[in-house]
């Protein structure tokens, strides 16, 4: 009984050193359980007097729920900070406004060739679609280049083997949809063309549109009033349209479409290099070598074609100085066609 203050002393300030919810539930355990020094002490009443037990018993009883009741409120108040511990660990501000997820602008070539399909199915066209990798076929011979011919030195054509290339213009799609399917034709083929050359103007991989139609009795006329009509509504202004005579293995005859120069409206500019004319793109009547190449009746059956290069129609509609822009994709300059 003599070590009785002693052991409340040692308990209470055990517990009042104790920092943690676990600490503590050791310390009951230490103290207060089945096998702690309490118990052991409520153990010798057996052997004391029996005049003595009560009160010894009392003296216990009362020592140990005195431990018992300060464990308990430092229990309680361990538990307590925990809790708020963990609320500022955890303290999450419900009023801030969302994560803001920036919403992504379609690409100026992607809203040219947008343009350029809503123009021509609205007057009837289809869009059709081509292989990349070609075969040398469709790029050159069924459009009246044969090998060794001058027009396949200005193509810089990549090539896999003598017989597979890169596409280096859409016109093979004009050779695939007339080999597939039968006249009247009237498509358009936007798509990627790659060329072995790189610099501030040349790109290896641009994009071209490519147009055919053929009827009975199409007529250059309507080449020229199309392309007309086209630019116009591209640029979305009276633009003078020319035509000048060219060359093509696969137009005959062929011109290259030049567009008034939309910056200078004529007067001459770094643009246009003085001239007042920006080239947009080459066309013709389509060859008859061509047309029986495909196995419609050159007899029956006239048609146009042109190639445009979407990236020169996109530099030109956008203001765009370097080629090069378009493909860097610096969401800086993607950002201001939003
Ligand atoms: N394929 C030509 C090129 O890439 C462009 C072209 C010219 C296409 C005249 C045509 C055309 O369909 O008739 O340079």
């Amino acid at each position: 009984m003599d070590q009785l203050q002693a052991l409340v002393d040692e308990a209470l300030k055990a517990i009042e050193t104790a920092s943690t919810v676990p600490e503590i539930e050791q310390l009951r355990v230490t103290y207060l359980g089945k096998k702690s020094t309490f118990s052991e002490l409520m153990k010798t009443l057996g052997r004391m007097d029996a005049a003595e037990r009560p009160a010894a018993g009392a003296r216990i009883n009362t020592a140990r729920e005195q431990v018992q009741q300060v464990l308990e409120e430092r229990r309680q108040h361990l538990e307590a900070w925990a809790r708020e511990q963990r609320l500022v660990a955890e303290r999450l501000d419900v009023t801030l406004p969302g994560r803001h997820e920036a919403s992504g602008t379609r690409h100026p070539v992607s809203r040219v060739l947008d343009r350029l399909s809503h123009f021509f199915t609205s007057a009837g066209f289809q869009v059709v679609d081509g292989p990349e990798v070609e075969d040398d076929f469709h790029n050159f011979e069924a459009l009246n280049i044969p090998a060794h011919h001058p027009a396949r030195a200005m193509h810089d054509t990549f090539y896999f083997n003598a017989h597979t290339l890169l596409r280096t213009h859409t016109s093979p799609v004009q050779i695939r949809t007339m080999e597939t399917g039968q006249p009247p034709f009237r498509v358009i083929c936007p798509g990627r063309v790659y060329r072995c050359d790189s610099d501030m103007t040349h790109s290896p991989m641009f994009h071209q549109v490519e147009g055919l139609l053929v009827d009975e009795g199409v007529s250059f006329a309507d080449l020229k009033g199309m392309m007309a009509e086209l630019l116009r509504a591209f640029f979305e202004m009276d633009v003078a349209v020319r035509f000048r005579p060219s060359y093509f293995p696969f137009t005959e005859p062929s011109a290259e479409i030049d567009v008034q120069c939309v910056h200078c409206q004529g007067q001459g500019c770094r643009v246009c290099k003085q001239t007042g004319w920006l080239e947009i793109g080459g066309c013709g009547m389509v060859h008859p070598r061509v047309l029986n190449n495909c196995g419609v009746d050159a007899e029956r059956y006239t048609g146009f074609a042109f190639g445009m290069g979407v990236e020169r129609l996109a530099m030109l509609r956008y203001g765009v100085q370097d080629l090069r822009l378009f493909f860097e994709n610096d969401v800086r300059f993607l950002r201001q066609f939003a």
